[in-house]
């Protein structure tokens, strides 16, 4: 599409500029499509206007503008947010950005008076004021959501733990667990997701405001009753570091992916579960589609969309990563993209997750074919070894003739427990009746009461403590 050019009603066409002083023409329209961020970062206009609030209070406070003024510009931005919260506010598609539409609001509600409120600051520490306070908001709310999925999945093991499946390595049956084990080890996967967003928070929580463009602020501010009236832990501790870091949305952003990487990972086994050939669980009809052309399908698309979304939250840890890469201190344009690399996260993530809670609330467990599953494929060879050894054969040896005794088992279309004593008594003498007790699944499961094993009472307890972790 051809540009325009450069336009020479100067005064006109500076209107809606923050910064239009040191210009003798207008901006080209071209300039104004490509740099301008209010079609996104109006999402941050609440952070933006309570970042604002604390600043004035601050500034009336240090005696940079009256008590009086300060109030009238405080009224003034909490009508502006009134008006945006009520979604009444029309965003002027030729502003900046956020910060430079709020000020113009401000402006156009107390005059003059509004245009005092940028003393001492810069869009630079406002931006990171923002997207930081717009982050500590999105880990409160993952944090939330992460723990009812956690509810939702204790539950489960709580409600099934009399269920017993063939717990997988490489996709083959390898030994029996508890169905409630293999669901308390998704809630250690979020518990370190959840770790993961608190430990990002106390790089979030630390106040920028003060940074100024880059070297800090000429003005006496009082930057610890700003971080205090917003809740913030500390201070930045360098103005140059503060306007250019995003380590903190980075970090969020790599949370984000992790909690995605267990959540499609969780997804794939609903998938495979729910086919005809595992036949474990049963989506519900009402959470499932259809085919347009196959009458007889119920397809799981939640789980699938959850792996397929997976992809894009790496990607934008991967483009945040690849533009911050290059940047020469300070604040650089570039860092613009991060916020809808992060606004796209935080809906997708969030999203993701009720998805899931709804799903692991609704599922329901096929216990006959989990059983069934765990009768074949000699998931007790390993137990057959270790009894083995308890009768004096060394591991090596016992892992050696347990292949064999596998072996001739296959041969003859059996699994273990159907071999008669005789034929065992064939790969070693010692074998005796005692041996079908370490070849009953559930027994195989009982033995295993080492800690974090599948063993009941374990489970048991471990539940007790999730319970536990969640609430603290
Ligand atoms: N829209 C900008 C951003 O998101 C705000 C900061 C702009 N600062 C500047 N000096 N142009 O990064």
């Amino acid at each position: 599409m051809a540009t325009k050019k450069s336009k020479s009603n100067k005064e006109n066409l500076m209107d809606n500029k923050v910064w239009g002083g040191r210009f003798r023409e207008g901006t080209d329209e071209i300039v104004d499509r490509f740099n301008a961020s209010i079609a996104f970062d109006r999402n941050l206009y609440s952070q933006d206007i309570a970042g604002s609030i604390a600043y004035c209070r601050m500034l009336a406070k240090q005696e940079i503008m009256s008590q009086e003024e300060a109030k009238q510009i405080i009224d003034a931005l909490t009508e502006i947010k009134g008006e945006m919260d009520r979604g009444e506010f029309s965003f002027d598609e030729a502003s900046e950005d956020i910060h430079g539409a709020v000020e113009k609001a401000l402006v156009g509600k107390v005059g003059s008076l509004g245009e005092k409120l940028h003393t001492g600051r810069s869009r630079n520490d406002q931006v990171s004021l923002d997207v930081r306070l717009y982050v500590r908001e999105a880990i409160g709310r993952m944090i939330a959501l992460i723990k009812d999925m956690q509810r939702a999945l204790i539950g489960l093991a709580e409600g099934n733990l009399d269920l017993i499946l063939p717990g997988y390595t490489h996709l083959q049956r390898a030994q029996p667990v508890l169905l409630s084990h293999h669901l308390l080890a998704y809630n250690e996967m979020l518990k370190r997701d959840r770790q993961r967003f608190q430990e990002n928070l106390k790089r979030v929580n630390i106040m920028p405001l003060g940074s100024a463009a880059l070297a800090g602020s000429t003005f006496d501010l009082d930057r610890a009753m700003v971080a205090k009236e917003l809740g913030f832990d500390e201070i930045t501790k360098n103005s140059m570091d503060a306007v250019s870091d995003r380590d903190f949305v980075l970090e969020f952003l790599f949370a984000s992916s992790a909690l995605m990487m267990h959540m499609s990972r969780m997804s794939e086994e609903m998938v495979i579960w729910s086919s005809q050939e595992f036949g474990f669980i049963n989506l519900p009809d009402a959470l499932c589609t259809g085919s347009s052309i196959m009458p007889q399908k119920k397809n799981p698309d939640l789980p699938e969309l959850v792996r397929g979304k997976t992809g894009r939250i790496y990607g934008h840890l991967i483009a945040l990563l690849t533009t911050m890469k290059g940047l020469p201190l300070t604040y650089n344009k570039d860092m613009q993209e991060d916020k809808e690399a992060l606004f796209d996260t935080v809906d997708t993530v969030e999203l993701c997750l009720t998805v899931m809670t709804r799903l692991f609330e609704e599922i329901s467990f096929d216990g006959e074919r989990m059983r069934e599953a765990v009768k074949k494929g000699y998931l007790a060879a390993t137990d057959l070894a270790d009894y083995l050894v308890g009768k004096g054969v060394t591991f090596r040896q016992a892992h050696e003739k347990v292949g064999k005794i596998v072996l001739y088992a296959m041969d003859e279309k059996k699994e273990l427990d159907q071999l008669n004593l005789e034929e065992l008594k064939t790969f070693d003498e010692q074998m005796e009746k005692d041996v079908y007790e370490w070849l009953d699944p559930a027994l195989c499961i009982k033995r295993r009461e080492i800690h974090g094993g599948t063993g009941p009472k374990g489970v048991k307890k471990r539940l007790k403590e999730a319970k536990r972790e969640i609430e603290t």
